[in-house]
């Protein structure tokens, strides 16, 4: 796969590429990274590539010219039709869905905006999709471009060690990951829980499930009603509330402050019925 940044820091991309995931996987030749500056498309001494807003009002505008040069220049090194993706903070919000269908695909031109953004036709003639990492505003798309790098990277065959690690985090089935554990088997009085010890894998399996969905209906019930559970995770939601609700763990009327292990704050508006449907 080749991903092409376009962007006004080439350097800050190519430096936050070398490490840890992404980094081995730029070593072994499961990815590509090229960067395209702009202002090697400008022909005036200032090399701009930016200019005041029509209208008026603060802030600068990066110009059609060169950011519509830079985009081309970037596409023609990728197999034709790929698509060209304007990181910005009103696009569709990307998530695990995006990564993979991007991680499909033999390449992508990511585009990083800075100042006000980008001049409304280089949208219009040059990007085909827009994807934002959050509803915040940064003060450029490289951070929001190196999220995808790394969201999609991870998915490349060989990229990881183990194959299992992507297809068992948060998201991959609709669900948040379990709670992991690591040596000592105690730490600060907290013991690691027993079945982890076991040696069971069926008992260890089916424990991980029931974590994961209790954390997934706590934390981000939308997630489950977004995507219905399997049978399987529906009976183990089933099974952690009733044993919840045996240990008094059940919401009080008028009481928002319980706290779940974590910390995570379990307010008055707890999901009730989350819509709960075996896929
Ligand atoms: C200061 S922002 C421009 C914000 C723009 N005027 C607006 O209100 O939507 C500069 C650049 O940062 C990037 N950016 C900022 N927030 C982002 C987000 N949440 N997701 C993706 N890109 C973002 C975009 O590339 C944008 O062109």
């Amino acid at each position: 796969m080749r991903i092409e940044v376009v962007t006004l820091f080439p350097e800050m991309v190519r430096g936050a590429l070398t490490y840890g995931i992404v980094g081995r996987a730029l070593e072994r030749g499961l990815l590509e990274v090229g960067t395209e500056d702009p202002r090697s498309h400008t022909s005036d001494v200032h090399r701009t590539v930016d200019d005041r807003p029509y209208g008026g009002g603060p802030g600068m505008v990066l110009k059609p010219e060169p950011m519509l040069a830079a985009i081309a220049a970037a596409s023609a090194r990728l197999p034709k039709g790929s698509p060209r993706i304007y990181l910005s903070a009103q696009g569709e919000v990307f998530s695990q869905a995006h990564a993979r269908e991007l991680a499909e695909l033999p390449g992508f031109v990511l585009v990083a905006g800075r100042y006000e953004g980008l001049d409304e036709r280089v949208i219009t003639l040059g990007i085909d999709r827009e994807l934002s990492i959050g509803d915040y505003v940064l003060s450029g798309g490289e951070l929001p471009a190196l999220v995808v790098i790394d969201a999609v990277a991870r998915l490349l065959p060989g990229a990881l060690g183990d194959e299992r690690s992507s297809e068992e985090e948060s998201f991959a089935e609709g669900l948040l990951d379990w709670p992991h554990y690591t040596r000592p088997e105690v730490y600060a009085g907290l013991a690691v829980p027993e079945v982890l010890l076991s040696g069971n894998h069926a008992q260890i399996r089916r424990w991980r499930l029931k974590q994961a969905v209790a954390r997934t209906w706590q934390r981000r019930p939308d997630l489950i009603v977004r995507r219905g559970l399997s049978a399987e995770a529906s009976e183990l939601l089933n099974e952690f509330l009733t044993e919840r609700a045996a240990r008094g763990g059940a919401r009080i009327e008028g009481d928002g402050n319980e706290q779940d292990h974590s910390g995570n704050q379990q307010a008055a508006d707890e999901p009730q019925d989350p819509g709960l449907q075996a896929r």
